[in-house]
């Protein structure tokens, strides 16, 4: 159990580790103040915002690399909203408080009684300031933990130049809590600044104004002077450099990358003008891309002004910008206007594939849209085989999300964007267009439920244009598990070619001819691997690799499919490259699928122990968890997979009419929910 907190000789007395037990943290203020209903709810965090919601955030930080700690001040300004409200209720995660101090109407600051709640597993520890003044400003002192499950903090060796440490957040979905106390819900939106200080040979950036010209000096300042909220505050340190882009972007990352990054990324301008030209102007001053290394747990995090992204996708031929293309649309979606709660997330995630989706449909074609449509919808059949169907409904209903960290993606991603590629469809691009805008602007620095997303577009769409949704269709989408009939179906042309190769090289051994495959990008060979039979021949694999090289590939997204496929089939040639991917890269979306056919063997089990045994130092927190849970609840059968021979391979190949890139029907309810996708 955690140290409990008191000062002041306040006594706290706690009992259990559930939330509601948690609601008696601090010893009592006599009466129970009748709360303002809040605007809306928000079952992962502990705060009130409906009685009082913090307007300003001013920190005053220390990155100690050694200690692995950041400590110093937060300093919030307070909205009392209820009048009877006297207690300022905040998230946190693994801090020590060392004070908590008020600013009285005379200007002097005094210390102010507080409670830390013993930790819940998922939400932290609720901690309780009492203020029966209702200071306009309140100043925590505090440490984070060396385990903090919002910040990684690397070794110099685990860098690309192995000279400096590195460290990085991740807030996203409530671990903000681990580094800053705070509302940590995106139902309250503040202002923040920072004074940061660090060793003086790192730089640190944030989500905020970073000068591509400021000194590399320890000492940082940051302004955020548009209200955001607190999934999205982020901090990064490291031996950082800056390149252009365009005027108003550009990518910073270490020195051995910035170059690659700066190519990859060029036409992120460009992303910029076709989001403007179709929602409204970007309203956060610059756009810059911070390139991480390959430890980030996800693929990309659209913290304001600074998207964080996985070196992963530098993959030379700007295969995989559409990461850039979706992070970028958070400015719009998400940031902007952003969902109240995580059980909401469709409207962050689902509207902004949709966005990703149209920007690259502008900018590298239709072919390109479509193919990245046709593998997000493949992957939203097979995962919707064993989610819990309440996870997947878009507006999930309170107590169906208990982690937060654990949506499935294919719900509040490809099932979100699709209900609006139906609502276009329906509608008709041209309208549908300014519904979007409009919302973006209707909404705007706004955080809304699905109700209220319903509500506008049955105002903006189906009452303004009747005859073509009807309110049973568009409630289908919102409220109802599994894909409507109604979804529109595409079908990617390009994967035609690619089908009409495999289905070939599995019934004749013969492979497509290199003036056929060099055209092809990443997406075309993972549709290529991705519809392959369950298992192949150990001979037919090492065809393969013989040809495309594939074990050992530097692209993460053909290493995602390829390497599950190598696992299934015996290929244990391929095991010192599978172990080298899974100890280099942290992205869980890349790595857990290979951890995933690892485990349902005796032989792979043991392999990817052994591997996790490596890996571990070097991965974040959140893969750390995602890994453990993946090989403490495996299962795995005594006898290794037994590779099936080309025969079998072959007859097992699905026709592409049997694929499941059309999954009207992908609705079969299984117990256990998948592991989220991102
Ligand atoms: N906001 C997400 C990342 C996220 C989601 C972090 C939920 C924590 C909880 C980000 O915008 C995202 O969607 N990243 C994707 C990128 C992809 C869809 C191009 C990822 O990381 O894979
Ligand atoms: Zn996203």
């Amino acid at each position: 159990m955690r140290a409990l907190l008191i000062s002041l000789g306040f006594a706290v007395a706690l009992a259990g580790c559930q939330r509601d037990a948690a609601d008696t943290a601090t010893s009592t203020p006599t009466a129970k103040p009748a709360a303002a209903a809040p605007a809306s709810i928000d079952e992962h965090s502990y705060a009130e915002p409906g009685k009082v919601a913090i307007d300003d955030l001013a920190l005053d930080l220390k990155i100690d690399f050694d200690a692995r700690t950041i400590s110093g001040t937060a300093t919030y300004t307070l909205d009392w909203k209820d009048k009877d409200a006297r207690q300022l209720v905040l998230d946190t995660r693994d801090l020590s408080i060392d004070k908590v101090e008020g600013e009285g109407k005379d200007g002097q600051w005094q210390p102010l009684q507080y409670g830390l709640a013993e930790r819940d597993a998922i939400f932290g520890s609720k901690f309780t300031i009492e203020a029966p003044e209702r200071n306009a400003h309140i100043r925590v002192t505090y440490a984070t933990s060396p385990e903090a499950s919002g910040l990684q903090w690397l070794e110099p060796a685990m860098t690309e130049g192995k000279q400096l440490p590195f460290m990085f957040s991740q807030s996203q979905q409530i671990h903000a809590r681990s580094w800053v106390p705070l509302q940590d819900t995106p139902s309250v939106r503040y202002t923040y600044s920072a004074h940061v200080t660090s060793r003086p040979d790192v730089m640190v950036l944030m989500s905020a104004d970073n000068d591509p010209k400021a000194a590399r000096d320890g000492d940082y300042t940051f302004k955020m002077p548009q209200k955001i909220p607190s999934y999205l505050m982020a901090i990064a340190a490291g031996d950082l450099v800056f390149k252009p882009i365009s005027e108003r972007s550009g990518v910073w990352a270490e020195p051995a990358m910035v170059d690659k990054a700066q190519a990859e990324f060029a036409d992120t301008e460009k992303m910029i003008e076709t989001a403007e030209a179709l929602y409204g102007p970007y309203r956060w001053g610059r756009y810059d891309i911070l390139v991480l290394p390959p430890s980030f747990p996800y693929g990309g995090m659209e913290n304001p002004r600074l998207t964080f992204a996985t070196p992963t996708v530098i993959v030379g031929d700007k295969s995989l910008v559409s990461l850039v293309a979706h992070e970028l649309a958070h400015s719009w979606s998400g940031n902007l206007v952003t969902f109240s709660s995580a059980k909401d997330a469709w409207l962050n995630e689902g509207v902004t594939s949709y966005v990703e989706n149209r920007i690259i449909e502008a900018l590298y074609g239709k072919d390109q849209a479509d193919m990245e449509s046709v593998i997000a919808r493949n992957e939203l059949a097979e995962e919707f085989k064993t989610v819990d169907p309440k996870l997947q409904v878009l507006a999930e209903k309170p107590g169906d999300l208990k982690d937060p960290d654990n949506s499935s993606g294919a719900t509040v991603y490809t099932k979100g964007a699709w209900f609006l590629q139906f609502l276009e469809q329906r509608f008709g691009r041209a309208d549908f267009d300014a519904f979007l805008r409009g919302y973006f602007d209707h909404f705007a620095f706004q955080s809304i439920s699905s109700e209220q997303f319903a509500d506008y577009a049955e105002a903006n769409l189906l009452r303004k244009y009747p005859g073509k949704v009807s309110q049973e269709e568009f409630d289908e989408w919102l409220y109802q598990p599994g894909v409507p009939a109604t979804a529109p179906k595409v079908l990617a042309r390009k994967f035609g070619v690619v089908d009409s190769a495999r289905l070939a090289w599995l019934g004749s051994g013969e492979l497509p001819p290199p003036v056929i495959t060099g055209a092809w990008s990443t997406q075309e060979w993972v549709h290529f691997i991705e519809a392959m039979p369950e298992t192949l021949g150990v001979e037919q694999l090492a065809q393969l690799d013989g040809a495309y090289h594939f074990t050992g590939t530097p692209n993460g997204e053909i290493a995602q499919r390829w390497y599950p496929l190598a696992v299934r089939s015996g290929y244990t040639q391929a095991n010192d490259a599978i172990a080298a991917f899974l100890e280099k890269i942290g992205r869980r979306k890349l790595i857990m699928p290979t951890y995933k056919a690892l485990v349902q063997t005796e032989d792979g089990l043991a392999l990817a122990k052994a591997v996790f045994a490596k890996a571990k130092p070097g991965y974040h927190p959140i893969t750390t968890g995602s890994v453990q849970e993946m090989i403490d609840g495996a299962k795995p059968k005594a006898a290794p997979a037994k590779p099936a021979d080309a025969g079998d391979a072959a007859a097992a190949a699905p026709a592409e009419s049997e694929k499941p890139a059309i999954a009207g029907d992908a609705t079969a309810p299984a117990p256990d929910p998948a592991p989220p996708a991102n």
